[in-house]
């Protein structure tokens, strides 16, 4: 986890967008802080994190920016995208409304963003299996159609966290 004496030759800054709930908050203290927590409250406003990893032998600052997937929190659009290189779209693979959601969060995204923003789509929760409500097939399908990338996550069992930072991070270079 970073190290705050190393110098740093790239801040990347990244976004996480999608319904509340869906464990935007979780995945950012996985890669930040490598802590996760169960009675995660909803994100009131704007936060932000930061890591620094080794990309390509360069040391690059990921900035990752959070904000609540609830209208009546949610911090000021414009603001929140201005600068973006990254933007992490998440869904909950046992809420099916929070998948179909997506086509509205990218339309605002590319409305806001940068149009050479790097997206990955991400699937979380994929710990809960049995409760699955979106197959992986439905998703990787979309993402295909739209230019994405994609993942499935679990925040809870660190399951490819660490990945999409990375996929993200390595595609912005
Ligand atoms: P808003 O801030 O309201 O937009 O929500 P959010 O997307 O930030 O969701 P948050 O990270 O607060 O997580 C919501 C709930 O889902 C919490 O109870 C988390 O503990 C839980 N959660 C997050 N990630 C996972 C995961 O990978 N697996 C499981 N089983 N639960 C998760
Ligand atoms: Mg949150």
């Amino acid at each position: 986890y970073g190290s705050s004496s190393q110098k740093t030759d790239y801040v990347f800054k990244v976004v996480l967008i999608g319904d509340s709930a869906v464990g935007k908050s979780q995945i950012l203290s996985r890669f930040s802080r490598n802590e996760f927590s169960l009675d995660s409250k909803a994100t009131i406003g704007v936060e932000f994190q930061t890591r620094t990893m080794v990309i390509q032998h360069k040391s690059v600052k990921a900035q990752i920016w959070d904000t609540a997937g609830q209208e009546r929190y949610r911090a000021v659009t414009s603001a929140y995208y201005r600068g973006a290189v990254g933007a992490m779209l998440v869904y909950d693979i046992t809420k099916r409304p929070t998948f179909d959601h997506i086509p509205r969060w990218l339309e605002e995204l590319r409305a806001h963003a940068d149009k050479n923003i790097v997206i990955i789509l991400i699937g979380n929760k994929s710990d809960l299996e049995d409760q699955r409500a979106v197959p992986t097939e439905d998703a990787k399908e979309f993402a295909e159609k739209e230019g994405l990338f994609f993942l499935e996550t679990s925040a809870l069992e660190a399951t490819n966290v660490e990945e999409a930072f990375v996929t993200v991070l390595t595609e912005i270079f």
